[in-house]
């Protein structure tokens, strides 16, 4: 068993290079280590100007998401073991802008969310006193496997048709939004419909599935894509047959 393991962490410091740099440190082994404790490590006890994100370090807030030997990974719940002998790579998150080592621009993502209204939209609340909005298990299910996102962008940095089409409204906003379509509560669906049926929206996808494949929380926003697809998809035939305002 080896006692260090090397991190090729990569380097970018915007006040003092043009181009991002690797720079090498070597960390002390541990077999319970994540890559976040290594990272962790390196900032409390080699260098200190190593910037990057996290927060929760149990797989929650989605903030510490990089590439690990170059695939899209939770840094808290990705081990040093599954890299022996190492070197193992670490990058900032693909296809965002880097403002400064693995620390990544996240606004486009925040604006792309908003844009689906990510809440629950009615044209009117029922009166307190006819009490809760109930839901049978049977509704639950419908809803809940995607209200396990947790923003962490891994599945844009696995999607090859964001990295090449960055306006492309992308994986974790289109499962969100079908976590609200889906919900019994909500009356949002057909807003929502429209916003991802725009050119930037859900027809971008050519469902190569690695959203999907790399989600650490099995959200399955690929699934989510061709549901939209084909509820879309009904919906315009409908149009077509029904008479205007029938829909
Ligand atoms: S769908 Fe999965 S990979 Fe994408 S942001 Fe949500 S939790 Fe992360
Ligand atoms: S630190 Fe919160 S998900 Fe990793």
């Amino acid at each position: 068993m080896p006692t260090t393991i090397t991190l090729a962490v990569t380097r970018y410091r915007p006040e003092q290079e043009t181009e991002p740099t690797v720079q090498n440190y070597e960390v002390p082994y541990d077999k319970d280590w994540v890559i976040l404790d290594a990272l962790n490590y390196i900032k409390n006890e080699l260098d200190g100007t190593l910037s990057f994100r996290w927060s929760c370090r149990m797989g929650v807030c989605g903030s510490c998401g990089m590439m690990v030997n170059g695939e899209p990974k939770l840094t808290c719940a990705t081990f040093l073991s599954e890299y022996l002998p190492g070197p193992i790579r670490v990058e900032p998150a693909r296809y965002f802008p880097v403002l400064r080592d693995l620390v990544v621009e996240m606004s486009d993502f925040m604006q792309k969310l908003k844009k689906v209204k990510p809440w629950i939209i009615r044209s009117a609340e029922k009166p307190l006193e006819e009490g809760e909005y109930l839901q049978t298990p049977a509704e639950l299910d419908l809803y809940k496997p995607f209200s396990m996102c947790i923003n962490c962008t891994l599945c844009y940095s696995a999607c090859p048709v964001y990295g090449l089409e960055p306006t492309f409204i992308g994986p974790a906003v289109i499962a969100l939004a079908r976590r609200y379509n889906q919900d019994s509560r909500d009356e949002g669906a057909e807003e929502r419909d429209d916003i991802l049926s725009e050119e930037d929206g859900i027809w971008q996808c050519t469902f190569v599935g690695e959203c999907t494949k790399v989600c650490p929380k099995d959200v399955d926003p690929a699934g989510a894509i061709q549901q939209f697809k084909v509820t879309n998809t009904n919906r315009w035939f409908k149009s077509l047959l029904l008479p205007k305002g029938a829909k």
